[in-house]
C-alpha cells in the first residue's frame, strides 16, 4: 500500500514522475475543453478529506483534484469539532471505523506531529498527509518543486530563501528535507530569533551536504536569490511557546516594495498561503511574485499525488 507521509520517503524519481503528470495535467486543466478529459482514471473510487485542523487550499484542491479524476470525494473540515474526536474516539478508531465504509484514499491533517504516521498504522487505505501540526506537509513540498521547477526551470543549483516562521512551519521543513535530494542547493533562512529553523533540519541538511546559513538581514538574503520562500508568523502555535510576542515577531520581515529592489527579476516568490502581512499586496503585480499560480497547481500536483498512491 502506498501512503504519503513524509517528504524523507520520496526520491528524485518519484518527484520527476509526479512533475511529469503533474505538467500533463496542469496544461489539460487551463485549457476548458480538456479540463474533464481524465475522470475516467479513477472514475467510481472516494477520497475521503478528513480535517482536524483549518485549511483552504490543501482540502479544496484534493476536492477538485479528485473530481477530475472522476473520483466522488466526502469528509469533514472540522473533524476535531464535528467528528466523534469530541466525544473521546482516538484517531486511531476513527480510522479503522473509516476503512470500514471502503474509500479508496484518505487524506488526514491534524494537529499533532506524528498523526499520520499512526493513522497509517491502523489504516487498510492509503493515508496522505496533509500536515501533521509542526511536523510534515510532504504534498506542499512536492506542490513547491513543481513550482519552482515551472517558473524558474530547474531543481538543481539554487539559492532559496526561506523567510518568516520557520520553527513550526512544516511547509518549509518538508521542503528541506526535499531540496536537500538536489545538487548545488544552498539555503539561507531568515527568521525572527525566537523562531529559526530547528536543529534536527539544519543537521539533515549537514548530513546530506546542502549548504545553508541564518541570516538577520533579508537584504542580503536576497541579493542573488532565484527562490524566495515566505511564510506565516504561525500564532496557532504560540499558546504553547509563552514569551514570544506575535506583534514584535510579525512585523520583523515584511517582503515590500523596497525588498523587491533587491531580488533578481528571474527569481520567484513562493508562499504555501494564506498570507497575512508578509507580503505587501502591492508585491502581486510584480513577475516575481509566483504564490497565486503555486496555489493553482495545487489541483495537478495532487492529481499526481493520487493517482500515484491509487497505482496498482
Ligand atoms: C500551510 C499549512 O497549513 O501548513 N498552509 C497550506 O497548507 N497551504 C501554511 C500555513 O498555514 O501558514
Amino acid at each position: 500500500m502506498r501512503h504519503i507521509l513524509d517528504a524523507r520517503d520520496f526520491d528524485v524519481d518519484f518527484i520527476a514522475h509526479i512533475n511529469e503528470r503533474a505538467c500533463i495535467f496542469q496544461d489539460a486543466l487551463d485549457n476548458p475543453n480538456t479540463r474533464n478529459s481524465f475522470r475516467h482514471l479513477q472514475s467510481g473510487s472516494v477520497l475521503l478529506n478528513i480535517f482536524y485542523q483549518p485549511s483552504t487550499r490543501t482540502r479544496l484542491s484534493f476536492f477538485f483534484a479528485a473530481h477530475r479524476l472522476g473520483m466522488g470525494v466526502d469528509g469533514t473540515e472540522n473533524a476535531g469539532q464535528f467528528s466523534s474526536a469530541i466525544k473521546g474516539e482516538s484517531l486511531e478508531d476513527s480510522v479503522r471505523v473509516m476503512c470500514e465504509y471502503h474509500p479508496d484514499v484518505i487524506v488526514l491533517r491534524h494537529p499533532e506531529k506524528g498523526a499520520a504516521k499512526r493513522a497509517a498504522a491502523v489504516s487498510s487505505v492509503p493515508i496522505i498527509n496533509g500536515g501533521d501540526g509542526a511536523g510534515q506537509h510532504p504534498t506542499q513540498a512536492t506542490l513547491d518543486l513543481f513550482t519552482i521547477n515551472r517558473e524558474v526551470g530547474r531543481l538543481e543549483d539554487l539559492t532559496v530563501v526561506m523567510v518568516g516562521d520557520l520553527r513550526y512551519g512544516r511547509t518549509v521543513r518538508s521542503l528541506c528535507y526535499l531540496l536537500a535530494k538536489y545538487p548545488n542547493i544552498r539555503i539561507r533562512f531568515v527568521s525572527p530569533p525566537q523562531l529559526r529553523m530547528k536543529n534536527d533540519i539544519k543537521r539533515y541538511l549537514a548530513k546530506h551536504r546542502v549548504s545553508f546559513k541564518e541570516s538577520t538581514s533579508l537584504k542580503k538574503a536576497l541579493k542573488g536569490a532565484d527562490v524566495v520562500y515566505v511564510t506565516r508568523i504561525q500564532r496557532e502555535y504560540f499558546e504553547a511557546a509563552k514569551g514570544i510576542d506575535y506583534d514584535e515577531v510579525s512585523s520583523m520581515f515584511i517582503l515590500d516594495e523596497k525588498a523587491m529592489q533587491w531580488l533578481d527579476v528571474k527569481s520567484r516568490i513562493l508562499h504555501p498561503l494564506p498570507r497575512v502581512n508578509e507580503i505587501a499586496l502591492e508585491v502581486d503585480d510584480y513577475p516575481q511574485a509566483a504564490y497565486i499560480r503555486q496555489a493553482g497547481y495545487g489541483v495537478a500536483v495532487r492529481m499526481a499525488l493520487i493517482e500515484w498512491v491509487l497505482a496498482t
